[in-house]
């Protein structure tokens, strides 16, 4: 076999996810079928629903990314899947589905990390090249990651409570706003003006850790307030003082990080890179740094898919690195 295709299956979360790259870096096959809609009504992501979810819709996602790839199951040089964390049941059902396609094919099975696949993703668009700084931003994680070399990560800070994406979508609840919030708070963002002063947890000099429940609590007290005093604050002017906080805290400590880490490449990872304004800021501050390689995968790359998950399980291949049939969920697994 001259080619190494990899298979990889993502069900952490309301995703149900498959996909197929070539030798690494390319992409044969992407298929991501969302439950958004069935989750919006109860303002948040319902396990149980998920993992049903996951269940109806695997085999379907399977057979259309088989089918992208034009690809026979003897092609596969292995089936990787999201080991955690997430969502117990929703993790099962994708290891589940993978393992039995290991067993019956005789395929290789690698259970991967979520968060190492979301950096990844960044190699579907640029060879990585190390020492490597990643800002990591999701709904359930906000790190900085370093990396001496593939499939390396060491974790140079993270969140304290909330991650940024949660922040994200509890204050859009707050705001009447549907789920998931990332994206209404973007675009209202972009019409308002960051005219309230929110608060921004730097946690001491020389901290990469964020913090993000403060300034959570910070919106819903001001709103709370306002009401009290009878006046009514525009929600685009809530979002974009919101945001303008949780973009210079992310920024300025990404900066910190690369001052004190000299990396040859910056990569952004995780839902809320998909952000219209992080993006932008992250180009401004970064861009034009001398020997500073900044990736910012497309937005279809930074939300939940398996073209990610199959990315670092094409890393681990190389390395020899397999899980066997006793492969489980580890909702709370470590980078
Ligand atoms: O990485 P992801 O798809 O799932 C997790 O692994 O958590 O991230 C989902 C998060 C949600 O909190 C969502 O609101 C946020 O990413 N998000 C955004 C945007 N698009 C998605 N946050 C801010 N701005 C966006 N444009
Ligand atoms: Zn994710």
């Amino acid at each position: 076999r001259t080619d190494q295709y990899i298979l990889g299956v993502e069900t952490s979360c309301d995703e149900t996810a498959v996909a197929i790259i070539k030798n690494g870096r390319e992409i044969v096959a992407n298929v991501v079928a969302s439950q958004i809609e069935s989750h919006k009504r109860f303002g948040g992501v319902v396990p149980e629903i998920a993992s049903r979810h996951h269940v109806e819709q695997l085999t379907i996602v399977f057979e259309e990314a088989m089918k992208q790839a034009n690809l026979d199951f003897n092609d596969l040089s292995a089936i990787t899947v999201t080991e955690g964390p997430g969502l117990v049941g929703a993790l099962l059902t994708g290891i589940n589905a993978a393992k039995a396609l290991a067993f019956s094919h005789g395929i290789p099975l690698i259970g991967v990390h979520h968060i190492a696949g979301h950096i990844y993703a960044n190699r579907l668009i640029k060879e990585l090249e190390f020492p490597l700084l990643a800002l990591v931003v999701s709904g359930g994680h906000t790190e900085l990651v370093y990396m001496k070399e593939h499939a390396n990560f060491e974790v140079i800070g993270e969140t304290l409570d909330d991650a940024a994406g949660e922040a994200y979508d509890k204050v859009a609840r707050t705001l009447g706003l549907p789920y998931p919030g990332g994206p209404h708070i973007d675009r209202l963002a972009h019409e308002g003006k960051p005219t309230i002063d929110l608060p921004r947890a730097w946690l001491g000099a020389g901290s990469f850790d964020f913090s993000f429940s403060g300034l959570k609590s910070a919106v819903i007290n001001t709103l709370h307030n306002a009401k009290q005093k009878g006046i009514t604050l525009e929600a685009k002017d809530v979002a974009a003082s919101f945001q303008a906080s949780v973009i210079d805290v992310l920024v300025t400590k990404t900066s910190q990080a690369v001052d004190k880490y000299p990396v040859k490449q910056l990569l952004l990872a995780g839902g809320v890179a998909a952000n219209k304004g992080l993006r932008t800021a992250l180009e401004k501050e970064f861009s034009s740094r001398d020997g500073l390689e900044l990736i910012i995968p497309p937005l279809s790359l930074c939300t939940d898919n398996a073209a990610m998950i199959a990315a670092i399980g094409s890393i681990l291949y190389d390395k020899g690195i397999r899980s066997d049939l006793a492969l489980n969920a580890n909702p709370g697994l470590e980078l």
